[in-house]
C-alpha cells in the first residue's frame, strides 16, 4: 500500500493545496510515484498542474456517491514526471456523500492503486465533513499547515480535537508528521511567538521546516506548475525542496 500523508487544517487559506500540490512534486522529483488527490470540490489542484477538467471527467468524488465507482478510473497522468493526479468534482456539495468514512481506504486498497504508487497526498477541504473523515481513516500521516497568527491557534485546536477522535476510533495507525509554520517571517514578531506557541504546545520536533512568504508561490499556481519547475531558484522552491526530502524519510 502507498504510504499516505493528508494535508488538513480546520481553518480556511491557510496554503492546505499549495502544501499538496508542491509535497507532491518534490516526492515526484525525489523518484517516488506520487498520486495527488484532491477531495476539495474547489479543484485547485487541478489549476495548480495546469490541467482543465471539463465536465464528464471522472473525479475523485465519484467513490463518495456510487459504491460501485473506481478511484483508478479517476486518475490522470500530469505534464511532471511520476506524479499524477485524481481530480475534484466542482459540483460534489459540501454535506453530500455516502455516509462511510471508510470509502477512500477501501479505494487506496485498489490493484492500480497499489501497483501504481508509492506515496498518496490528500488535499483536504477545510470542513468537517465526510469527506475529511475519510481522509483522516485513510493516511498514515497528517501534515498540518498554519499561518503564524493569533487566530490560527483555534483551527489547530480544532483539527486537534478531531484527529485524537480519528486515532482513538477508526484510524489507530495515523500519526501527527508536524505543524508546518506557511507565509512565515521570522523577523514579525507575531509569527516567531505563534510559532513558538505551537513548539511548547506540542513539543519543538512537530515543528516542520518553515515555508517562507513568497509571492512566487502564488504565480506558479497561476502558471498551473509546481514551484520547482516554475522558480527554480526562489526561496518557496528551496523551502519546499528541504520540506521533500523530510516528508520522503516518512514515505521509504
Ligand atoms: N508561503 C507562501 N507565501 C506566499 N503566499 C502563499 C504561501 N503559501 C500559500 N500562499 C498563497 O496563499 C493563498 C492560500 O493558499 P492555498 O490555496 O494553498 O490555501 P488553502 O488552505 O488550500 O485554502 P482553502 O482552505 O481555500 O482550500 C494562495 O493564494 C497561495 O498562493
Ligand atoms: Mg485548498
Amino acid at each position: 500500500m502507498a504510504v499516505t500523508i493528508v494535508v488538513s487544517n480546520r481553518k480556511g487559506g491557510t496554503g492546505k493545496t499549495t502544501v499538496s500540490v508542491n509535497v507532491a512534486a518534490e516526492l515526484a522529483a525525489l523518484g517516488l510515484r506520487v498520486l495527488l488527490i484532491d477531495l476539495d470540490s474547489q479543484g485547485h489542484c487541478a489549476v495548480g498542474l495546469g490541467i482543465k477538467v471539463s465536465k464528464g471527467t471522472p473525479t475523485v468524488h465519484d467513490i463518495f456517491r456510487r459504491t460501485d465507482a473506481r478511484l483508478a478510473t479517476a486518475v490522470q497522468p500530469t505534464a511532471f514526471d511520476n506524479l499524477a493526479l485524481a481530480p475534484a468534482d466542482p459540483l460534489f456539495e459540501h454535506g453530500e456523500g455516502l455516509r462511510d468514512e471508510g470509502l477512500l481506504k477501501r479505494a487506496l486498497a485498489e490493484e492500480e492503486i497499489v501497483t501504481n504508487f508509492d506515496v498518496v497526498i490528500l488535499d483536504t477541504p477545510p470542513s468537517l465533513d465526510i469527506l475529511l473523515l475519510n481522509a483522516l481513516t485513510a493516511a498514515n500521516w497528517v501534515v498540518v499547515p498554519f499561518v503564524p497568527h493569533p487566530l490560527s491557534s483555534e483551527g489547530v485546536k480544532q483539527l486537534m480535537r478531531v484527529l485524537f477522535k480519528i486515532i482513538s476510533g477508526t484510524n489507530q495507525q495515523l500519526k501527527l508528521a508536524g505543524f508546518l509554520p506557511m507565509m512565515g517571517n521570522d523577523h514579525i514578531r507575531i509569527h516567531r511567538t505563534v510559532t513558538g506557541d505551537v513548539a511548547n504546545q506540542f513539543g519543538v520536533s512537530r515543528l516542520l521546516p518553515i515555508i517562507r512568504n513568497d509571492i512566487r508561490l502564488s504565480e506558479s499556481f497561476a502558471a498551473g506548475k509546481p514551484i520547482r519547475y516554475y522558480a527554480p531558484k526562489s526561496r518557496a522552491a528551496e523551502d519546499f525542496a528541504q520540506l521533500g526530502t523530510f516528508l520522503a524519510q516518512l514515505c521509504r
